[in-house]
């Protein structure tokens, strides 16, 4: 099949349903767990289900949802912005074609900047809970070991073969998270910098697993983001990633010895346990709801700073 045919029959599909003023988007926004509230700050909003949409898979996952989102963001005119709500990983068994496909939509409605949340997990003790983490770069096994979202032919001659990365995360997008953080006069630990792993999921990580993306370098991690983030590069778009620190990983200091327990109770000994934790889509959930509020208001606030040109 014309990889391309889907896209043209979205393309037309969208030009039907949409008003005028929202068919040339300036702005994407990818919304995570439990963010897609965003669209409440929407006016005249056009929503377009998935379902609706040729080339668009289901979002399965509970806190998602499934449409295209098209409104104006901002005072006065506003900024015609599309945002999808729900989104696809590579867990729910889609292939890489089908998770980025609306990233590739995007990039034929004219977006040229794109905004991505999602809920992720600290691996940074100086990174709490609820913080929003501005991302300056990632760390993808995946994309190292054989499963690079870019696999295969080029989707375009016009795409580069070998696309660099070391610029992924726009520097002048990250500048106007921050301005706009001051303009909102939320305190300062709000937003931190750091660098996302990416994993496959859809288990979390084990101990092991998380110190090693600790020691390798990366703040928080989630199983989101990084093939969309690919993507976008690839298209040429200007990426902005913030996470939402829902919960800490589990990197516990020292494990519980069972040989420990055992050799004391023969001895008839008590011995101190260390904790033991675990986490749960439900404490991902909750956090996204209470910090929905902030999220969606930087996300606005960073829509009026993005020059229009
Ligand atoms: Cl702890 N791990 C991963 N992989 N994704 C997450 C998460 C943790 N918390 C939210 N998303």
């Amino acid at each position: 099949m014309d990889p391309h045919a889907p896209l043209l029959q979205t393309l037309q599909t969208l030009t039907s349903v949409l008003p005028e003023k929202l068919q040339r988007p300036r702005i994407g926004i990818v919304c995570g767990s439990g963010l897609s509230g965003l669209v409440e700050s929407f006016r005249e909003v056009e929503m377009v289900p998935y379902e609706n949409l040729p080339g668009f898979a289901r979002s399965t996952v509970s806190g998602h949802k499934s449409a295209l989102a098209f409104g104006l963001l901002g005072e006065g005119e506003g900024v015609p912005v599309v945002a999808m709500l729900g989104r696809f990983h590579r867990y729910e068994g889609h292939d890489f074609p089908t998770i980025v496909y609306p990233i590739r939509v995007m990039a034929r409605l004219g977006v040229k900047n794109i905004i991505i949340t999602n809920a992720a997990g600290s691996l940074n003790p100086s990174i709490p809970v609820g913080t929003i983490v501005v991302i300056q770069d990632h760390l993808a096994l995946p994309n190292m070991t054989g499963s690079n979202p870019l696999l295969g032919p080029p989707t375009s001659p016009s795409h580069a073969r070998f696309l660099p990365l070391s610029d992924a995360y726009s520097p002048s997008l990250r500048r106007l998270a921050f301005l706009s953080a001051h303009k909102l006069a939320l305190p300062r630990e709000a937003l931190a910098e750091g660098t996302y792993a990416w994993v496959c999921g859809p288990t979390y990580e084990t101990p092991a697993e998380g110190r090693m993306l600790r020691h390798a370098g990366a703040d928080v991690v989630g199983m989101s983001t990084v093939p969309e983030v690919v993507v976008a590069r690839e298209e040429g778009m200007n990426v902005l990633v913030m996470s939402l620190v829902t919960n800490f990983v589990v990197i516990p200091e020292r494990y519980r010895s069972i040989r420990d327990e055992v050799e004391a109770e023969l001895l008839g000994k008590k011995i101190e346990l260390p904790k033991e934790d675990v986490v749960s889509h439900d404490e991902v959930l909750a956090v996204g709801r209470q910090k929905a509020e902030v999220m969606k208001k930087l996300v606005g606030s960073i829509v009026e700073l993005i020059p229009t040109a």
